[in-house]
């Protein structure tokens, strides 16, 4: 009897202690697959998905980015956003394509004087010569370890601000690819990328594109793998 007592009491251990092992698991996993549940949802605006198809697409979103940043080597994405607007656009990219990302920022910042075009401020002059070359106040130390750069940027007045060039100028690109996007009220991208390709000759340019204001994740990584697919 005592025998038996001793038995299942041993035997309520074990089941106790095998089901504290599965909750741990249970509990662990969400915070596990944490980040790719949140970062897939946020990837895919449109889909109020379950944590289970959220993580596929996750897993799907990663493979085929893998693929196109694979087959162009490492990625720099350095972009230029005085108000904000092209900077969430050239984290997307950044973070879709798990490459570099770089602010280009003015030595003398612009201010609001500074961009209210049409009133014959800062901008509007730099615009209108095309000798400008505002000066950068960060630098990229490794320039010669990038493949692929992509710069993303601001329409002003109908092409990319001057300091775009001075970025441009200011590396050897030479057997590099590289690929322009940008953000506009509502101007198309125009001379915009041809203008800065005339700049570095001996890169491999990819064809530009124009994105609206508040343009969805899914829709630059949409657009990377396109443009990037050797
Ligand atoms: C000096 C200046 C000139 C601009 N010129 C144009 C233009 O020619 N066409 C247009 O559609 N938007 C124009 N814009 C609006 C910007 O292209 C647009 O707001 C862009 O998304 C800003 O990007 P950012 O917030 O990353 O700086 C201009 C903005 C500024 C400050």
């Amino acid at each position: 009897m005592k025998s038996l007592a001793l038995f299942s009491t041993l035997l309520l251990a074990l089941f106790l202690s095998l089901f504290a092992a599965c909750s741990d698991d249970s509990s662990s996993s969400p915070t596990g697959t944490g980040e790719a549940v949140e970062s897939s949802v946020s990837q895919d605006g449109k889909n109020s998905a379950t944590s289970s198809s959220a993580t596929s697409k996750d897993e799907t979103s990663s493979s085929s980015a893998t693929s196109a940043s694979k087959s162009r080597g490492k990625t720099l994405v350095a972009y230029f956003s005085r108000t904000g607007n092209t900077k969430p656009l050239a984290e997307y990219a950044a973070e879709y394509l798990d490459a570099t990302l770089f602010e280009i920022t003015a030595k003398i910042p612009y201010t609001d004087e500074d961009i209210a075009y049409y009133t014959d401020c800062r901008a509007d002059r730099e615009q209108k010569d095309e000798s400008a070359r505002p000066e950068i106040a960060t630098v990229v130390k490794n320039m010669d370890e990038y493949d692929t750069v992509i710069i993303a940027h601001p329409i002003w007045h109908g092409i990319a601000p001057r300091i775009i060039s001075t970025f441009l100028e200011g590396y050897d690109f030479s057997g590099k690819t590289l690929l322009t996007f940008c953000t506009s009220a509502s101007s198309p991208l125009g001379q915009s990328a041809k203008l800065l390709q005339e700049l570095t000759p001996n890169s491999t340019w990819l064809e530009s594109k124009r994105f609206a204001i508040g343009t969805s994740r899914e829709e630059i990584e949409e657009w990377l793998e396109d443009v990037l697919r050797p």
